[in-house]
């Protein structure tokens, strides 16, 4: 399990950049009157495999580390910190991010003008790295705090 815990820690790195490269593209293009461009499609593809690939990494955790079956004494594990962020929070705000991203990209996909696929990519992507900014367990976050980059010990 170390080897998918140090991935889904990093990955989390290619999952910020390629968001917030997204981000940048649609407030460009959203006030620069851009043309949604290959590069446009490019970040938020790149953008929604790395979420797709965390997602996967994600659910292998929750369901072999044990969170899953704390489900079962939901109660006593609300009452914690820790054991709520990683058996509800984390989970489900990131499932959400993940749902956005998706429906973001083919709602951006269908849009008929190149502002309105810029004005969707802020709208959904925006909110999708907001979501996942907070729901991130960073060090400084005491209850829950993780480390910014892990390696095998
Ligand atoms: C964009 C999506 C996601 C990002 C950026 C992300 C990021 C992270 C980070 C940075 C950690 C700390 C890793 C460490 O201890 O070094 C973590 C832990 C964890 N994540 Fe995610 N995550 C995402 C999605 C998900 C999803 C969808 C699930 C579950 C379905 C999930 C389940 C977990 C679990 C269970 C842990 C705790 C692992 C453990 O210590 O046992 N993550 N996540």
């Amino acid at each position: 399990m170390q080897i998918v815990l140090v991935l889904h820690n990093l990955l989390r790195w290619g999952v910020l950049l390629f968001g917030l490269l997204t981000l940048v593209n649609a407030m460009t293009g959203v006030f620069g009157k851009r043309k949604y461009s290959a590069g446009d499609n490019r970040s938020n593809l790149l953008f929604m495999i790395f979420c797709d690939i965390q997602l996967l990494l994600g659910l292998i955790l929750y369901f072999s580390n044990a969170w899953f079956d704390r489900l079962k004494d939901l109660g006593n594990n609300m009452k914690d910190p820790y054991n709520r962020f990683f058996t509800m929070e984390h989970m489900s705000l990131m499932i959400l991010a993940w749902i956005l991203v998706h429906v973001g990209r083919a709602s951006v996909k269908r849009a008929g003008t190149d502002a309105a696929k810029h004005k969707r990519m802020l709208i959904f992507f925006g909110i999708a790295i907001i979501l996942i900014l907070v729901s991130i367990p960073w060090p400084f976050r005491e209850a829950i705090t993780k480390p910014y980059f892990r390696w095998f010990n």
